[in-house]
């Protein structure tokens, strides 16, 4: 069989680039190869016999020209029969003055360079093989030599497997077994029969028997009659079954551009909704620190209190997610102040009642504000709860003792502390010691006790870290 480069579209998968500008440098090797070993023959074979020598080119010259193709991907003619029994008689050299013939007959047809390089190379390598294997297994007697060329007739076979799956790889990239499977698989029990029939031919040749000659060339031309019936009628299937694998492709191409397209489109809301959810989070994270701003005596206070309440949240043995939560919830959880008047929060002197229940109501206007916000339930919770007390006396739920959630009882903690060590108009800033006494003894009380004990182990674990934090020096911030 030889091989048709630039084959159409196949339905084996590929493994590899095609590299077709390699074929002509493959063929020429294998031209190569083959020369070497037919200088190196014994050429006395050949001129010994001239006349069935020349007998035997000119029958394959005739079954070469009675080949029909194989799918668009090669072609197939009984003289592979002949090659073999060439093979046998000749060795060799006979082998390549056949297939030499051969390549000048295809070069006069314009047949393409590369292929017929390739075709001479090639045969001529499958045609050397089979002749070493005829020389390697003895030959004494007629049924030696018929097992002997059905033996030459396999080793034909595999070399030209292995020589064509090559060019395919290089041709179409395809993976070499799947297209040895599709492609080769199925002429593989007809070579030793080939091989077969051309020992029948050396028997006649050895005998001059022109009956046993006919013996072996009737079979030959029924074999190549039922396969070409049988190629005819498989091609329309064959190139049905190519051009729906080529539709299938097409489809699944543009199927794999749209999932591509639409991936795309989600990642660019998803990211826009990041942005949107972080613009507003920074719009809430700045009113905040406005409204701080407005008091000169509270300055940094949202950005210390975030400090403390992480480093407790630490001690207690937040996750890294709840503690960015933590970290979110310090720093916008009086958000809601921006509904308190200005002479009320900014009043120097204590509060009246009136004015207490008007800033009392800053934890559920802050509640208010984030309630649809995308951010975590945790931050929500201190926002709302920060002044709820653990004896219930709280506001604005009243909650008691565990039902107030964990982060809120810690910014409750968090927040007072930096209230007692920061300046007030009507009084001094605590010490930071004497802070933490009143906060010893509200704990139960006011404070979470659970929350207190973690405080005071976070203080004798990192008191450096506590100093520089109590000392307004931010040891934590926040990227909103
Ligand atoms: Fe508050």
């Amino acid at each position: 069989m030889s091989v048709q480069p630039h084959s159409p579209i196949s339905a084996t998968p590929s493994v590899a680039r095609a590299r077709p500008e390699l074929i002509p440098l493959y063929a020429g090797l294998l031209c190569t190869v083959s020369g070497i070993v037919a200088l190196s023959s014994d050429t006395s074979r050949v001129t010994d016999r001239p006349l069935p020598f020349v007998a035997l080119v000119v029958a394959t010259l005739v079954m070469h020209a009675l080949r029909f193709d194989l799918f668009g991907r090669g072609t197939q003619s009984p003289a592979a029969v002949l090659i073999i029994a060439v093979a046998a008689l000749f060795g060799p050299l006979g082998v390549i003055a056949v297939e030499g013939a051969l390549a000048v007959y295809s070069a006069f047809r314009k047949t393409a360079l590369s292929r017929w390089t390739f075709d001479f190379g090639a045969l001529s390598l499958c045609g050397m093989s089979a002749a070493l294997t005829f020389s390697l297994l003895p030959s004494s007697s007629e049924p030696w030599i018929l097992l002997a060329s059905s033996a030459a007739g396999v080793a034909y076979y595999m070399t030209n497997s292995v020589a064509l799956v090559g060019v395919w790889l290089l041709d179409e990239g395809v993976h070499p077994l799947a297209a040895w499977r599709e492609r080769m698989a199925w002429l593989a029990p007809h070579y030793p029969v080939y091989g077969l029939l051309g020992g029948v031919l050396i028997v006649a040749q050895q005998r001059l028997d022109p009956f046993i000659f006919g013996a072996a060339i009737l079979p030959l031309v029924i074999a190549w009659f039922s396969q070409k019936q049988y190629l005819e009628r498989s091609r329309k299937g064959v190139e049905e079954l190519r051009e729906s694998n080529q539709r299938l492709g097409d489809a699944n191409d543009a199927l794999q551009d749209l999932v591509t397209a639409k991936s795309e489109l989600l990642a660019d809301k998803s990211e826009l909704l990041e942005r949107v959810r972080l613009s507003y989070l920074q719009t809430v994270a700045s009113l905040a620190r406005t409204i701080e701003a407005k008091d000169p005596y509270t300055g940094g206070h949202t950005e210390r209190v975030s400090d403390y309440a992480l480093m407790i949240a630490v001690e207690l043995g937040f996750t890294a997610q709840e503690l960015r939560a933590v970290e979110t919830g310090g720093v916008i959880h009086d958000v809601g102040k921006i509904g308190v008047r200005d002479q009320v929060l900014l009043k120097p002197g204590r509060l009246d009642e009136q004015e207490w229940c008007e800033m009392r109501r800053h934890p559920e206007i802050s509640s208010y504000i984030l309630g649809e916000l995308d951010i975590p339930e945790i931050a929500k919770d201190m926002a709302r709860s920060h002044h709820e007390r653990f004896d219930g006396k709280g506001y604005p739920d009243g909650l008691v003792g565990e039902a107030i959630p964990l982060a809120a009882r810690i910014l409750s903690v968090a927040d007072t502390l930096d209230a007692m060590t920061s300046d007030r108009p009507y009084r001094k800033a605590l010490s930071f010691e004497t802070a933490l006494d009143e906060l010893r003894r509200n704990s139960g009380s006011q404070f979470c006790p659970r929350v207190v004990e973690a405080l005071l182990a976070s203080c004798a674990r990192e008191p450096g870290k506590w100093q520089r934090a109590t000392s307004h020096q931010f040891v934590a911030t926040l990227d909103v």
